[in-house]
């Protein structure tokens, strides 16, 4: 049993919930910063820097919120401010990519990225399994991505534009209920 002077020294909580359209703002920055500092250093500021600007603008971020093949979460602390973004995409064959995971620095090591995962895998009961890219130095990711279970199964030229970069395919079986 836990005491109710335990529970009151518990951390306010960090919700993970859907997103909506009020979200799209601060996905957007999120994203951006996120990109900028993860990516910067493998791939250069000015690619990096290119492809955010082109992909994670507000209205495309908009457009896939309103994209009924892909699910959109965040994180949202007490005050409102938004503290992670994910999203992931069914394809037409019915295969799951992780196409974002974006935690604030200052939820680095929380716990947070770990929650927003599994979020991801119980939106998508009954699939069998989850893949994500992931371009190849971001090793943080990657040590993270396979603390919770997920393998290389391929490494192939990156998407988006990041020319002359490696992206590796992670993917984990997804347990059964
Ligand atoms: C990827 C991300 C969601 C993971 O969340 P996180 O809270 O940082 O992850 P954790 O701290 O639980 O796990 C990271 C692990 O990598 C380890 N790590 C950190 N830097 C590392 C490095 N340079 N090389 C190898 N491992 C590293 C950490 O020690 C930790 O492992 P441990 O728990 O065994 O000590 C978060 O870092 C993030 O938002 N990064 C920027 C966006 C991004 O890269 N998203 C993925 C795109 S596909």
């Amino acid at each position: 049993m836990i005491a109710g002077a335990s529970l009151a020294r518990l951390p306010a909580m960090i919700r993970i919930r859907a997103m909506t359209g009020k979200d799209v703002p601060s996905a957007s920055r999120l994203l951006g910063e996120s990109w900028r500092r993860t990516y910067s250093p493998i791939i250069g500021a000015e690619t990096t820097a290119r492809i955010s600007d082109e992909y994670h603008a507000p209205h495309r971020i908009a457009a896939e919120l309103a994209d009924d093949n892909k699910m959109s979460f965040v994180a949202e602390r007490p005050d409102g401010s938004i503290a992670g973004y994910a999203m992931a995409k069914m394809d037409a064959t019915g295969d799951v990519m992780l196409e974002r995971l974006h935690i604030d620095k200052s939820e680095f090591g929380t716990g947070l990225a770990a929650d927003m995962l599994h979020a991801v895998f119980a939106a998508h009961a009954g699939i069998p399994s989850i893949a994500l890219e992931v371009i190849e130095g971001n090793d943080r990711a990657i040590a993270f991505y396979r603390k919770h279970g997920f393998e290389v199964v391929e490494r192939r030229p990156a998407s988006h534009g990041a020319e002359g970069h490696s992206s590796f395919i992670m993917r984990r079986l997804l347990p059964r209920a």
